[in-house]
């Protein structure tokens, strides 16, 4: 019989990522001159804009509104644990004095450092902070243009590849997240952003030089946790998912704008640590005309399914041109922050349940906490399948009121099944404590 000798990087990115699968709920805070068009941060892509052209709204960026510590305090009471703020999206624009381009919010007439000051403020309120990184960058010249799977520039035959050369944008790539990892303190996230193959190129893992990339993230900030992309993207999760994922591989997965199925397991049947990130509405970056937002009910139900399914939930949140986060966003966050304020219990630390999804809702589940996750009311009493007679206590967590278990004449031939009511004095679950997501904290005997 072979024995199975972990991987290196699978035993060290359990260390990295234990206050990660802990934290289960965190912002994603896409931010950066996009902001003024207000048509999504790939405006320059979708519209085959040149740089030239985007230029223009480099001389309004003031961020005069940018108000990073109201943003950590609206983190905080949705009960948000970690964020991750673009410090540079695919448009190359620098959200940090970085040494390496003019083309930098320093330089606009915000004149300020957006992310010290973005990082101070999470920090100060006790949370713990990322920052987004764009491995792509449309504005530099040594990046493909013509070609490209989707430079803005892609289609121009006046943008052909001759004289580009990629190594020299690598050094600046790499010199700029040396400057993040040196510059601004202890990080706790770097989400590089993103892998791809094309007709043309293969953009990804040694393309980006990703090996040097790593030793140089593990030598000065071994703490810090990277996601998949240096390999992956949101359609392909790369070697992290095998059993000998490379030293690039990343710390979690992201599955982007979806939950998995059935949450993420390698080649071996182990847990992958993943989060999905999801927008609030459909765009990443402040779009004016994206009127669509989820409930809170949805994003109460998201979290819950990912915490279901060992994962986490990155919510995305897009401010505008001066800075402010969308007053649709903040009302949905502080909804949810005050189901959290209840029910948090229910997601910090906890994860997939030992048991198999209730009829009723869903199941989260610490050690012989198990946490029923009520959707939907059931007539006839909320039936626990396979629970009877491994039920300690139950408790409406919200209230800490007790509930009990309900064996009445007509469940007679459930032996196996435990029931209870959330009305137990009507014996009926109208209407539901919280139709959101009532939430029954069971402890196991
Ligand atoms: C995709 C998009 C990018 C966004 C990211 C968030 O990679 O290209 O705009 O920042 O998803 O996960």
């Amino acid at each position: 019989m072979e024995t199975y000798i972990e991987n290196k990087n699978i035993r060290e990115r359990g260390e990295r990522t234990k206050w990660f699968t802990q934290a289960r709920f965190g912002m994603f805070i896409h931010w950066g001159l996009y902001a003024i068009p207000a048509r999504g941060e790939w405006v320059r892509s979708t519209e085959r804009m040149p740089h030239q052209d985007y230029l223009k709204y480099f001389n309004e960026f003031t961020a005069a509104d940018y108000n990073p510590r109201e943003w950590a305090r609206l983190a905080k009471k949705a009960g948000m644990k970690y964020a991750v703020l673009t410090a540079k999206h695919h448009d190359g624009f620098c959200l940090w004095d970085t040494k390496l381009t003019d083309f930098k919010a320093t330089n606009t007439p915000a004149k300020r450092d957006l992310v010290r000051e973005y990082l101070e403020a999470f920090r100060a309120e006790g949370i713990k902070a990322g920052l987004y990184f764009s491995i792509i960058d449309w504005r530099h010249p040594d990046y493909p243009h013509f070609g490209d799977r989707q430079h803005p520039e892609r289609d121009n035959p006046a943008c052909k590849n001759d004289g580009r050369d990629f190594n020299r944008y690598l050094d600046f790539m790499h010199g700029q997240i040396r400057e993040l990892l040196t510059g601004y303190g202890k990080l706790d996230i770097m989400w590089f952003d993103f892998s791809y193959k094309d007709a043309v190129n293969d953009m990804r893992g040694a393309k980006w030089k990703a090996q040097e990339l790593i030793n140089m993230v593990r030598e000065l900030q071994p703490h810090l946790i990277i996601d998949n992309r240096l390999e992956g993207s949101g359609e392909n999760s790369g070697t992290i998912l095998t059993a000998n994922p490379s030293d690039f591989a990343g710390d979690f997965a992201c599955p982007e704008q979806m939950i998995p199925p059935r949450g993420i397991v390698n080649e071996m049947g182990q847990p992958v640590p993943w989060e999905a990130c999801i927008t609030l509405n459909n765009n990443w970056g402040y779009c004016a005309a994206d009127r669509h937002w989820k409930s809170a009910q949805m994003v109460i139900r998201m979290l819950t399914e990912c915490v279901s399914k060992n994962g986490n939930l990155l919510l995305n949140v897009g401010p505008d041109a001066r800075g402010r986060i969308p007053a649709e966003s903040i009302k949905i966050l502080e909804d949810v922050g005050r189901w959290m304020a209840d029910n948090g219990e229910s997601i910090y630390g906890c994860g997939m349940a030992d048991f198999p999804k209730p009829e009723c809702g869903r199941f989260t589940q610490k050690e012989n906490l198990l946490y029923v996750h009520v959707y939907e009311p059931q007539c006839g009493g909320i039936c626990l399948s396979g629970l009877a007679g491994k039920i300690e206590k139950m408790r409406l967590l919200a209230d800490k009121s007790e509930i009990k278990t309900a064996r009445h004449w007509n469940q007679s031939e459930y032996p196996a099944d435990a029931f209870f009511f959330l009305n137990p004095a009507t014996n009926d679950n109208y209407p539901l404590p919280d139709s959101r997501d009532t939430v029954v904290e069971i402890t196991l005997k």
